[in-house]
């Protein structure tokens, strides 16, 4: 036995000695790299620019005692989500994600082992199957068809002709966060509502606090590289989250607790949303699969997957279809010769709308969320390429950079939906990471038909509905980046005009 480990043992030894880390700067002693990222924030930018001062597609920065590995090429992205995997399974702990998935309850949060297979289990079978997504149609439909009511209300007191100031960032966002709450609490409104289909004081202050978690979850917090200064809150982040935390709690609480009441009085015949479905659920020995606890962190993990994605790419693609005119009118003569000008469009109409769906697809490659995909931790050490990667490594794909490769893409920085019609079906799927739409491997979205879903029915309902142009004193708009993040660096601002007969905007 002890023979037979020692072969094992020197070709691990020769092969740690024959591959070194990925290229990175030189760490001090104990802190590493740290130093440096805070004084060139934000830290994505420092990280892309590093590598492109480097030339290099992968690194190895090492931020206290963790070797952060950032990617910006797809051929090596694969190596790590397809090829290894199962060794790269593991995500990062920070103060940030502890809070929110409440001690790591829930599943994108969450390091691998069992609580992370229970959840995503959970959610693959009992809320994301085709089954589910058929049986919930028409909440999303509600939502759809809301949508239209309001972009609607907004241009109806404007003289006709002229069209309305639409805010598409606040729009795009309350559609999602709109959809979400449906889908789990079967309201669209936690107050009293709106008659004309905005959201209330209260929707505003949820979606905003489920963004402010967005923010935080992976920001490169100091304190998460060195747990010396874990307490210490040096940058703020956990004070943030905390607030978001206690303002998302104080509007689902109550729900979730009356909720348990209700199964426990009497139990209810048919699920009408998510959250009866979770409550619902039992294990082999009939008793409730989740804790109180895991439902509510569970809840909080499904709103951050589902608000951004859609908003973000229709937010971005609007305003380069504004800038291209060309690409608005392509998309409209598609809708009106798959659709027609006589009803709205359906969520079955969106597999035939591969201009639509391109233009989506597109602004997922351009402008996605978030600089990085949420970190990816090796479980052991192994060898990419020819580099080493210990256990532990934080492997970041580059979201931005893989997208914007320009051995990969031409005219990389173009907006050109047509780059993506050589296929007979468009989809929004990229499981050669090309660019991250849902990822792949045993990380990747589950949520991805629902995504989809969304998405299209967010693109086309509004390229449908409604003609849309720069507002009367702008004459392009402005592309630029935030500088904080990758999202456009001011809300856009666009005229909506109703293109289709007025009582098709009505609920
Ligand atoms: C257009 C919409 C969406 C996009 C682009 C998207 C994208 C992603 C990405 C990039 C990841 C990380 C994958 C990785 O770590 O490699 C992810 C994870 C995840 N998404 Fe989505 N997502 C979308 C919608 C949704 C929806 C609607 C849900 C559910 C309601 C959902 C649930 C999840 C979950 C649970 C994970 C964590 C998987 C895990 O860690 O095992 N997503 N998504």
């Amino acid at each position: 036995m002890v023979t037979a480990l020692i072969p094992n043992l020197i070709q691990k030894y020769s092969r740690k000695q024959k591959s070194k880390l990925p290229p990175g700067p030189k760490p001090w002693p104990i802190v590493g790299n740290l130093p440096e990222m805070l004084s060139n924030k934000p830290a994505h930018q420092w990280i892309h620019n590093l590598m492109k001062e480097m030339n290099t597609e992968i690194a190895c920065i090492r931020l206290g005692n963790t070797y952060v590995i950032p990617v910006i090429c797809p051929t090596i992205a694969r190596v790590f989500l397809r090829e290894q995997d199962a060794i790269f399974a593991s995500r990062s702990l920070t103060t940030c994600t502890d809070l929110v998935s409440s001690g790591y309850l829930t599943t994108i949060l969450v390091p691998f082992g069992d609580q992370w297979k229970k959840m995503k289990k959970t959610l693959s079978n009992a809320l994301l199957s085709s089954h589910q997504l058929l049986r919930f149609h028409d909440k999303r439909n509600e939502e759809a068809d809301n949508l239209m009511f309001y972009v609607y209300n907004k241009c109806k007191n404007v003289n006709d002709g002229v069209g309305g100031l639409v805010n598409i960032r606040s729009v795009a966002r309350h559609y999602s966060g709109n959809v979400i709450r449906k889908l789990v609490f079967n309201t669209r409104y936690f107050g009293k509502g709106m008659k004309d289909g905005e959201p209330g004081f209260e929707e505003v202050e949820h979606v905003d606090s489920i963004f402010v978690l967005l923010r935080y979850l992976y920001a490169f917090s100091v304190s998460d590289y060195m747990p010396c200064l874990r307490g210490l809150d040096l940058d703020g982040h956990q004070k943030k989250v905390k607030e978001a935390l206690r303002v998302i709690k104080k509007y689902h609480d109550p729900i979730v607790e009356e909720r348990i009441k209700q199964w426990n009085d009497t139990p209810k015949v048919d699920e009408e949303d998510w959250l009866d479905i979770l409550i619902s659920l039992k294990d082999a020995n009939n008793k409730p699969s989740l804790t109180l606890e895991e439902i509510n962190a569970q809840i909080i993990d499904l709103l951050i997957a589902t608000v951004d994605n859609p908003s973000n790419a229709f937010e971005w693609a609007l305003a380069e279809m504004i800038n291209q005119p060309k690409l608005l009118q392509r998309a409209t003569e598609e809708l009106d010769s798959v659709v027609g000008k006589e009803r709205l469009v359906q969520e079955s109409d969106v597999p035939k709308l591969n201009y639509v769906k391109a233009c989506a697809r597109e602004a997922f490659r351009l402008h996605p969320m978030a600089p990085f995909n949420p970190p990816h931790v090796s479980l052991s050490d192994t060898t990419v390429g020819n580099y080493f990667i210990p256990k532990g490594s934080h492997v970041i794909l580059s979201r931005k950079e893989l997208g914007r490769n320009p051995k990969v893409w031409n005219e990389p920085h173009k907006f050109k939906p047509e780059r993506h019609l050589n296929v007979s079906n468009v989809v929004l799927t990229e499981p050669n990471l090309r660019f991250i739409s849902f990822s792949t491997g045993m990380r990747s979205c589950p949520g991805v038909m629902l995504g989809t879903t969304m998405t299209g029915m967010l693109f086309a309902r509004l390229l449908h509905g409604f003609t849309w142009s720069a507002p009367f004193n702008v004459s392009t708009i402005n592309l630029t980046e935030s500088k904080d993040d990758i999202s456009l660096a001011e809300p856009l601002v666009a005229v909506a005009k109703p293109r289709l007969a007025p009582q098709l905007y009505q609920l």
